[in-house]
């Protein structure tokens, strides 16, 4: 079967060629999709007051969960402004909620954890109201009832200003030139942070330019003594004296600490970045990227807050090692016990162009397993911390062991497998393999668990 336009735009971004040159050359290709129907050439205005219309019922939806991305200033494809430019993509539109592809929030609804902070994903009846007015149609209905249109944030802005103002301290990687095409790129510039004291994260976020974001495939960041030498190895940690500040993946936007936690800034560090930039056909000059931070009040600080740490749990089983046959398929599973009781915070999984699921499990003390999260329609486009509600995310009790369980595909029935005939192995190039996850987990000790988990029980 021939690729529809939305697979294409999928395997577009799949391996970043999101240059403006492969935008225009997609959008110009008939969907392949057999049962849309093709929208009304003449625009009609429906009298019925009961049907699904544009601007009382459809409007909403889009301006609230689609609108940040589909502007000119946004990374979607095209803008989502107007009624004309919803019904010139109505079917898609349709197509891409129903599968649950936009907004791009890969997470299962139906297991694990539901309660999520900064939750991305449409209602079944948002999806229903935007399926019943392409069904039905397209009607405009009355303009009179649509809702103003929102203040769109500036790209050039942080994300997280709108909620917490702008940051307390901003840090600029090195300059560096993105080439226009070539193998993929690490770039890993120490910079001072300027921290002269210790103090403790409320929340983080990591900017790429605005000419960068596309080829910005991933930028982690650690605090490392500012004495240290510059560490060639920035991936595994940084070294003795270093704690990790974020980790930034395309599509992802930042990172909160929970209140009563602290990620913490260690005075007289420096920043060391581990970009990999990945070329998309334009050369980009002396590229920076910045992370942006907002502390906690000086009264919150290690010794008063439980620490959070984030940590990367490379938890494939065994050496850490593993091949996926050309046209195979391979599942790993890895373990990580908890010494001491943990509150976990947040989740991110991560993997390339051959990952297709993951789920992560708990396995309790007392023998019971549960799933706390699921992705099973991975987008290797998108990179999302998923960070458990305050009141949901898992408080395990010392001896915990989370289970990471990755699916793998690498036969030619994944579309984003740009080569099945490969062996594929763990390694850091988009078109190698990894198995990792990111989570963030406040570390307890026993009287703060029972303290948590009788609070927990008041509320
Ligand atoms: C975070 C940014 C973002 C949000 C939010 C978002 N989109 Fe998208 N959308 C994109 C990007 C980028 C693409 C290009 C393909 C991809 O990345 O998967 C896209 C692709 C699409 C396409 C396919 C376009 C084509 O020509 O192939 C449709 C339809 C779509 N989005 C609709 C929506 C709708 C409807 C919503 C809200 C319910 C939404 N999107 C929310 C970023 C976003």
């Amino acid at each position: 079967m021939q690729p529809s336009r939305t697979q294409r735009w999928r395997l577009s971004l799949a391996l970043s060629c999101v240059a403006a040159v492969a935008v225009t050359a997609v959008r110009g290709v008939t969907p392949a999709v057999g049962a849309v129907q093709e929208p009304p050439t003449v625009l009609h205005r429906v009298t019925d007051t009961s049907a699904v219309s544009f601007s009382r019922d459809v409007a909403p939806i889009i301006q609230k969960n689609c609108q940040l991305c589909h502007s000119p200033s946004g990374i979607g494809p095209m803008p989502l402004l107007t009624y004309e430019h919803a019904r010139r993509d109505g079917p898609l539109i349709k197509q891409m909620v129903q599968s649950r592809e936009m907004p791009p929030y890969q997470y299962d609804t139906h297991i694990g954890i539901q309660d999520l902070q900064h939750d991305w994903r449409l209602s079944e009846q948002d999806i229903a109201t935007l399926v019943q007015w392409v069904d039905g149609g397209m009607p405009e209905g009355d303009p009179a009832d649509m809702p103003p249109a929102p203040k769109l944030p500036n790209p050039a802005e942080y994300r997280m200003a709108a909620e917490y103002g702008p940051p307390d301290l901003i840090i600029k990687s090195a300059k560096y030139t993105v080439p226009a095409s070539g193998q993929d790129r690490w770039w890993r510039p120490s910079v001072p942070s300027g921290i002269t004291t210790d103090r403790c994260i409320k929340a983080v976020e990591t900017k790429p330019s605005i000419a960068g974001r596309s080829v910005t495939h991933h930028a982690n960041s650690i605090f490392v003594p500012a004495s240290s030498e510059r560490e060639p190895d920035a991936v595994g940690g940084g070294g003795p004296g270093s704690v990790r500040l974020s980790e930034y993946a395309l599509g992802k936007i930042g990172e909160v600490v929970p209140a009563d936690a602290c990620r913490i800034a260690p005075a007289g560090s420096n920043v060391l970045f581990d970009i990999h930039y990945f070329p998309n056909g334009t050369q980009i000059v002396d590229d920076q990227l910045e992370i942006g931070i907002w502390f906690h009040g000086r009264e919150v600080t290690p010794e008063t807050h439980y620490r959070q740490t984030l940590s990367l749990y490379a938890l494939q089983s065994g050496s850490g090692d593993f091949e996926i046959e050309p046209h195979g398929t391979l599942v790993t599973q890895g373990f990580h016990r908890f010494n001491n009781p943990v509150r976990i915070d947040s989740w991110q999984p991560h993997g390339h162009l051959r990952l297709v699921a993951k789920r992560l499990e708990v396995l309790l003390p007392n023998g019971r397993r549960e799933t706390l999260s699921m992705v099973s329609n991975w987008n290797p486009g998108w990179h999302h911390s998923h960070v458990y509600a305050e009141n949901a995310a898992p408080l395990l009790p010392a001896g915990s062991v989370i289970i990471n369980t990755a699916w793998y595909d690498n036969t030619e029935k994944n579309f984003y497998n740009p080569d099945p005939d490969q062996w594929v192995g763990v390694g850091d190039r988009t078109t190698d393999e990894m198995s990792h996850a990111w989570i963030a987990v406040t570390q307890l000790d026993e009287a703060a668990y029972q303290r948590l988990l009788a609070q927990r029980a008041k509320k």
